[in-house]
């Protein structure tokens, strides 16, 4: 019954709390005994001093004033943060709370919020100051510190290095060290190559072919996906979560030689000029062979069959894809109409031979209301591997399956996503006008991406990438 009512009112909150019946019945919990764990474990990655979150819940002290809003999210789940549906896959870094852990935070509240006795307190977790996991075996850093004005709102500005590797590497994980975190607010690394005729200023700002600033450009973003689509992407930092590990020991992700790595940064005044320098760690693989990582957007061919297509369905109709005039698909993007409130989106990719998926992250922008993806078997049965519902733009999250799933050849994935363009939907910035593709929040994307690997697939990594290791901790994740 109680699983029951916990699917049903997923996102429903007044359901689950008029239904919960059992709050008021055993003794009142106590934040000692019974709280702190539950806020160590979920929520103060993000509650703490110097991290995203505008509170920290560290302590009895400071979680005792928000008791009654601390109810409030965790019945709702808008706290923490996570968009899977429940009914499908099981994410290893799953960070909802179960029914019961709601039922006694809002036990405790509805109680008097009592503290309880200190020596039930368990010791708070430690977090480390510098980089997470300890030295990286390189570290990449922006070519100069970026000099942060005081107020007013900034573009998503790119920054670039070049890699200082003779040979490709494989990383088994990667982490992104803002220099100045009151400032960075989204941050995102990739590797690829610089665009035809373009070279890099002093501080790392890429100056095009016609001698124009990519930073700055009032088209900066159009143009600049449109190369940037040649970057694989190593990570995004999202609130809670800076550091990418490689899902399996077997598995890297790679580091071209001679390539650039970009820094992707949305910086956020703090009301004094302020500079960042950001860097990045990396840590290679100590296998010989390894797989390689793969990140794909549904809709696109898989990488091991860049000749064959994908296929893109916009409102019904599926022109967007055009292999024959290697039409690309951003470009293909027919513009949200103005107050469109359920425009939907279907990109298939055929998977072509053997894969392996670790996980999926979910991108749109403001207007994305829901995304899920869909197996077919090759003998036609269908499975929902996971659904986000209600997406919400703020947390870009990865779920990471507990089990990577072994995809036979002849399969497809799917991936449906509607988009909400009407003033109801809170976040629409302009209901009244059409949406186009860019990377600018207020523009749109489509991006079901999964993290893969080919079963065929065993890369020799650089002899220099062993001999260099310097490092074998285990990774946390
Ligand atoms: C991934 C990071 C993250 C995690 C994990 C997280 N929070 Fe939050 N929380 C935030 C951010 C950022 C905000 C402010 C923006 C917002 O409200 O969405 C916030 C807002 C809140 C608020 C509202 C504060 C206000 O000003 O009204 C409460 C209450 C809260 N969180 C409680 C919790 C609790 C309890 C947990 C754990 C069960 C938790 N959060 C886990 C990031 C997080």
């Amino acid at each position: 019954m109680r699983r029951l009512v916990s699917v049903v009112s997923f996102g429903c909150a007044l359901t689950l709390m008029v239904v919960r019946p059992s709050a008021a019945a055993g003794p009142v919990p106590t934040y000692t005994k019974d709280v702190a764990p539950i806020m160590f474990a979920k929520c103060v990655m993000c509650h703490r001093p110097g991290e995203v979150a505008p509170m920290s819940l560290l302590t009895y002290g400071e979680v005792r004033p928000w008791t009654k809003a601390i109810a409030g999210k965790v019945s709702t789940r808008e706290m923490p943060p996570w968009g899977a549906d429940p009914r499908y896959g099981t994410f290893t870094n799953d960070r909802s709370l179960t029914a019961s852990e709601i039922d006694t935070i809002v036990a405790w509240a509805t109680g008097g919020a009592p503290k309880g006795s200190d020596a039930d307190l368990p010791p708070a977790p430690s977090f480390a100051s510098g980089w997470e996991h300890g030295e990286p075996d390189a570290v990449i850093e922006m070519l100069a510190p970026f000099h942060v004005p005081a107020e007013g709102e900034l573009d998503n500005l790119s920054f670039y290095a070049p890699v200082p590797f003779k040979e490709d590497r494989f990383g088994r994980l990667v982490e992104f060290r803002p220099g100045n975190r009151s400032v960075v607010h989204h941050c995102n690394a990739s590797v690829g190559d610089l665009p035809e005729g373009s070279t890099l200023n002093a501080s790392g700002e890429l100056i095009l072919a016609d001698g124009t600033r990519e930073n700055g450009r009032p088209d900066q973003a159009r143009q600049a996906s449109a190369e940037r689509a040649k970057f694989a992407n190593l990570l995004d930092c999202v609130p809670g979560r800076s550091a990418f590990p490689v899902p399996s020991p077997e598995v890297g992700f790679r580091i071209p030689a001679g390539k650039y790595i970009r820094f992707g940064l949305h910086y956020q005044a703090s009301g004094k000029p302020d500079t960042d320098r950001s860097k990045i760690g990396l840590w290679f693989t100590d296998r010989t062979a390894v797989q390689e990582l793969h990140r794909l957007g549904i809709g696109q061919a898989l990488k091991q069959a860049a000749d064959q297509i994908g296929y893109f369905r916009v409102e019904g109709v599926s022109e967007i894809y055009d292999p024959a005039s290697g039409r690309r698909w951003e470009a293909g993007w027919p513009p949200l109409p103005p107050f469109s409130e359920n425009y939907t989106v279907l990109g298939v990719t055929p998977i072509v031979e053997p894969i392996t998926l670790y996980g999926f992250t979910p991108h749109m922008h403001l207007r994305g209301k829901d995304m899920n993806w869909i197996l077919t078997l090759p003998d036609g049965r269908t499975e929902m591997l996971m659904n986000v519902p209600k997406y919400d733009f703020s947390w870009q999250i990865y779920y990471e399956l507990a089990q990577p799933r072994k995809i036979p050849a002849g399969s497809t994935i799917a991936s449906v996503a509607h988009y909400n363009n009407t003033a109801k939907n809170k976040f629409n910035p302009a209901p009244d006008q059409p949406v186009q593709w860019s990377e600018q929040s207020w523009d749109e994307m489509y991006l079901p991406f999964i993290l893969y690997t080919a079963d065929s697939e065993a890369l020799p990594t650089s002899p220099t990438s062993v001999t260099t290791r310097q490092k074998s901790k285990s990774i946390q994740r």
